[in-house]
């Protein structure tokens, strides 16, 4: 029996009824198209699929629909424009230093690391390398070899900072 949720993603308000099982990442690729979220794995080891739920990363196959009712959830399509944009090319910072660092190869995981790589912005500000690396150990990534993505990281760090004076 489907029940009736009421959450905001990525800044609007959603009216959805959801089945008891149905996981968010269901939810968000399937019944709101936000197919940014990825699914790579199933065993809530890759982090592919992480958002943020009230401004904290999540991994959303690892969360209920249900369990966001009442809760604010950002989505990779909700994060370019939340933070200063000083290239004028509609990127988020972090978004911006993936591209410029080439921090992505096949871009598969790279919804799920910004997402991380923002909440740890937030949650540390000044992070060092040590600390990012740790920081991204629930995220995978068979393509990079992670030297570049925390370069990345690195560099939307000061990026967020700088936008936020
Ligand atoms: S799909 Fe969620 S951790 Fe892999
Ligand atoms: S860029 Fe391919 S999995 Fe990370």
């Amino acid at each position: 029996m489907a029940i009736p949720i009421r959450l905001t993603v990525n800044g609007k308000p959603v009216d959805a009824q959801v089945e008891p099982n149905t996981l968010l990442v269901q939810f968000l690729r399937e019944q709101l198209r936000l197919t940014g979220t990825h699914v790579g794995c199933d065993t809530a080891q890759c982090g592919a699929c992480t958002v943020h739920l009230d401004g904290r990363a999540v991994k959303s196959c690892n969360l209920l629909a249900l369990q966001a009712d009442g809760a604010t959830v950002t989505t990779i399509e909700g994060l370019a424009g939340t933070v200063g944009d000083k290239v004028g090319n509609g990127l988020h910072p972090m978004q911006e230093a993936f591209r410029e660092c080439h921090g992505l190869q096949c871009g598969f995981c790279t919804p799920g690391m910004v997402m991380s790589a923002t909440a740890l912005v937030q949650e540390h500000p000044g992070a060092d390398a040590a600390t990012i690396r740790k920081h991204l150990e629930g995220n995978l990534c068979r393509c990079t070899g992670y030297h570049n993505i925390v370069r990345a990281v690195q560099q939307g760090q000061a990026g967020m900072q700088s936008s936020a004076e």
